[in-house]
């Protein structure tokens, strides 16, 4: 089995990739192999707030049911109010190794502040490995994208290439544990005991969007935001594609990209 991995400078990567591509599977991967990254899913912020039905969560599920996009605002407000929860941010500018931002209505608690975008004055990022971390499914749009540059400068996109009629199956096959978003394949990745978690035993469920058509919709979507968010980033010089037709070829091309762009040798 691989051993860990050490980070020497801060990865601050985001993963683009169509509906049920792998970008959950591949980010559990990462995660094992370098212990210093964390992450952040929008869809798993978004589906903890449908699930515990705030004003935000409200909102945003008409729209994933429907398999489209939250709008732009509010998922720039979630992600950084989660941000600056773990410590990713900070509202005032005072801690010098941390993302410092001053941003106003940051809170996710009235209808009135969600659609409004959150104003920004000033921040600094860590470049300390240690906060080094995976955006799984943010930014998607062009917008979200231009944002966020201004606060955290991304320094790897990885763009999961797989063919469309590969992925659709899967998703038939999908059962996540929503409380935690650990996802299962029943036939890629199934479950220890059937239907139930490996890590609490609790009850395993299927997504809410994981409807053939919802999922046709996800992609359109997909196809429509994608295009213009990876020129944004090839434009930036971060891109950096990986073809493959399973998560199985993929895990090794990414781990040895993260390797040569961040890493610093193998403890263990
Ligand atoms: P989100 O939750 O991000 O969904 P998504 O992009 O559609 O991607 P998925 O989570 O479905 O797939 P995945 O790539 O993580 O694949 P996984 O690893 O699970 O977003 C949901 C919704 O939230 C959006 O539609 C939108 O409404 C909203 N939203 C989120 N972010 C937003 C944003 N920034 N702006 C606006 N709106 C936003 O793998 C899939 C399955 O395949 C699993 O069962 C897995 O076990 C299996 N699998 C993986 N690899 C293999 C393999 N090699 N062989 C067989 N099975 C495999
Ligand atoms: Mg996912």
């Amino acid at each position: 089995m691989h051993g860990l991995s050490q980070l020497g400078r801060a990865a601050r990567v985001i993963l683009v990739g169509a509906p049920g591509v792998g970008k959950g599977t591949q980010t559990a991967r990462l995660m094992k192999r370098f212990p210093q990254l964390s992450s952040l899913s929008s869809g798993d912020l978004l589906r903890e707030n449908v699930r515990q039905q705030t004003p935000l969560g409200i909102l945003a599920e008409s729209k994933m049911k429907a398999g489209v996009l939250v709008p732009d605002a509010m998922m720039l407000r979630l992600i950084l109010n989660e941000a600056t929860k773990r410590g990713w941010a900070e509202r005032e500018p005072r801690m010098p190794y941390t993302l410092s931002c001053t941003t106003s209505n940051l809170s996710t608690s009235s209808m009135e502040d969600m659609t409004a975008p959150p104003t920004f004055s000033q921040y600094t990022y860590s470049d300390n490995p240690n906060s080094s971390f995976i955006l799984d499914g943010f930014p998607r749009t062009v917008s979200q994208a231009s944002q966020i540059d201004n606060l955290i400068p991304i320094n790897l996109v990885v763009y999961l290439n797989t063919p469309v009629n590969a992925i659709m199956e899967r998703i038939m096959n999908r059962w996540v544990h929503a409380p935690s978003g650990r996802v299962y394949n029943m036939t890629f990745n199934p479950p220890k005991v059937p239907g139930k978690d490996d890590a609490t035993g609790e009850a395993l469920t299927r997504r809410d969007d994981d409807d053939p058509e919802v999922w046709k919709s996800r992609l359109r979507q997909f196809e429509r935001t994608s295009l213009p968010l990876l020129d944004h980033y090839s434009k930036k010089g971060v891109l950096w594609t990986v073809n493959g037709n399973s998560s199985d070829e993929i895990s090794p091309q990414l781990i040895k990209e993260f390797e040569k762009r961040f890493g610093m040798g193998q403890s263990s």
